[in-house]
């Protein structure tokens, strides 16, 4: 069975080596992996937290976008998108936002800085702090939980984050799951194996400290930029220590142990800083050779790109519009036609014959079908789509379905004489034809509503 991984972009900047060194080749790697179900997602609406430039949005979807798919993404394989292409989104945010505590927001890092800093300079404590700075763990809750997605390879800085997704899913589940889990639970993924590349300066390449090597730029600007990484002043001739280079750990991100090997003992015998450098842009400019000659095809022709984008963001609704169908239903946002559960302050006890439907440890998806009382009746077979899963369920009710004793004390569900469901097991002949008619009344009862 497959794993769901999902992570998100944020659309600010422009991605530069660390971030394809740190990020993106480790995710593009992951995604070839068998048993993966990748979704990756432009984060701009996270974007607009941070940035109310809309230009450079625009410019740094694009950019991202094209970097992905240079970088060697494949759309077909996996399910690449823009968060803002996916209206439920936005809509599971609201739902979410409901159900999440003020207080575990409260602690959310980014907040708490702002809070610091505000109050270190004797000003009110959410002086400039927006709603959607406050509320930035929930969307991003929202883009997790939206594709029950099980791994999500993060940065250390989103660990929170992702903790908090896990938080607000168990309370989503508790207070509306009637025995449902409708949300698995994420786990961040941190890539011990994936160290953050130095920047020219020797601290971690950021935007921030303006230390980046551009990562798709020519390759002048590639070979200008490796020109200032900084070195010691060791001439031509006296032996370099490879441990203490940060252009040695650079070289050695892009290098097979062999070509590191190699490097590592031509430093040791005295190579020119000069020449050294001139082997790292050999270096990089074979792996980035080609990927960048794609990026600048992509980026010539954004039409390609945006028809590329919808059609992930097409793929990946057909997943979220029916869960977020389902989700509405279970918070009571339903159609008046089903009947309206009444009496007592407790809510539930929904009086219809109803599918439950759910996702395996496994992977895979099956449905109960529940008596109007919540007894089960029958537990589907297990399928590898939810949508499968779905269809099924209804043509059970659409189409007449053959229900028919079974081995021992059971039965099954038929369609065109497959079974696609047993039913639950008696101990006498006599209960099981009793189940088997409840089973009947409560498709008819289906079939009805
Ligand atoms: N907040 C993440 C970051 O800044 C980006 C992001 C948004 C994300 N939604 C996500 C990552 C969902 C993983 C899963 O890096």
């Amino acid at each position: 069975m497959t794993t769901r991984i999902l992570t998100g972009i944020t659309t600010t900047g422009t991605p530069h080596l660390g971030n394809y060194a740190g990020a993106i080749r480790p995710a593009i790697r992951a995604s070839l992996a068998d048993d993966a179900d990748s979704f990756y997602f432009l984060a701009d609406y996270h974007a607009l937290i941070k940035c109310d430039d809309p230009a450079r949005i625009q410019r740094s979807r694009l950019e991202i976008a094209a970097t992905w798919l240079a970088s060697g993404l494949d759309p077909e394989r996996v399910t690449f998108y823009r968060q803002s292409d996916i209206p439920e989104i936005p809509e599971l945010t609201w739902l979410l936002t409901c159900v999440a505590g003020k207080g575990l927001l409260n602690r959310a890092h980014a907040y708490k800085a702002a809070v610091d800093r505000n109050l270190e300079q004797g000003e009110d404590p959410d002086a400039g702090v927006t709603m959607g700075l406050y509320s930035y763990p929930v969307l991003m809750a929202a883009d997790i939980l939206m594709f029950n997605a099980q791994r999500v390879p993060v940065g250390r800085d989103q660990i929170q984050h992702v903790e908090m997704a896990r938080d607000i899913g168990q309370r989503f589940n508790h207070l509306f799951g009637n025995g449902r889990d409708y949300f698995a639970l994420p786990e961040a993924v941190i890539e011990e194996s994936v160290s953050t590349l130095p920047g020219l300066d020797g601290r971690k390449m950021s935007k921030s400290y303006d230390n980046t090597i551009p990562l798709f730029g020519s390759a002048k600007q590639l070979k200008d930029a490796i020109a200032r990484i900084v070195t010691d002043s060791r001439l031509p001739g006296e032996p370099k220590d490879p441990d203490s280079a940060h252009l040695f750990t650079l070289y050695q991100a892009f290098a097979t142990p062999e070509q590191s090997a190699a490097f590592r003992a031509a430093l040791l015998d005295g190579l020119a800083w000069g020449e050294a450098k001139g082997q790292l842009f050999e270096l990089l400019d074979a792996e980035l050779g080609e990927a960048r000659e794609r990026y600048a095809a992509l980026i010539a022709r954004p039409d390609d790109l945006e028809d590329i984008l919808l059609a992930g963001a097409a793929k990946a609704r057909r997943y979220a519009t029916p869960f977020l169908g389902e989700l509405r239903e279970a918070v009571g946002l339903r159609s008046l036609k089903t009947q309206v559960a009444t009496g007592g302050a407790k809510k539930k006890a929904s009086k219809t014959a109803r599918f439950v439907s759910f996702r395996e440890s496994d992977g895979s998806f099956r449905f109960r079908l529940l008596d109007a009382d919540g007894t089960e009746l029958a537990l589907s077979i297990p399928f590898a789509e939810a949508k499968t899963a779905g269809i099924t369920s209804k043509q059970l009710v659409t189409t007449p379905a053959s229900v028919v004793a079974g081995e021992g004390n059971g039965f099954q569900l038929l369609l065109a004489d497959q079974v696609v469901a047993e039913g639950v097991a008696s101990d006498s002949p006599a209960a099981r034809d009793a189940l088997i008619e409840r089973t009947r009344t409560a498709l008819a009862q289906l079939a009805e509503a």
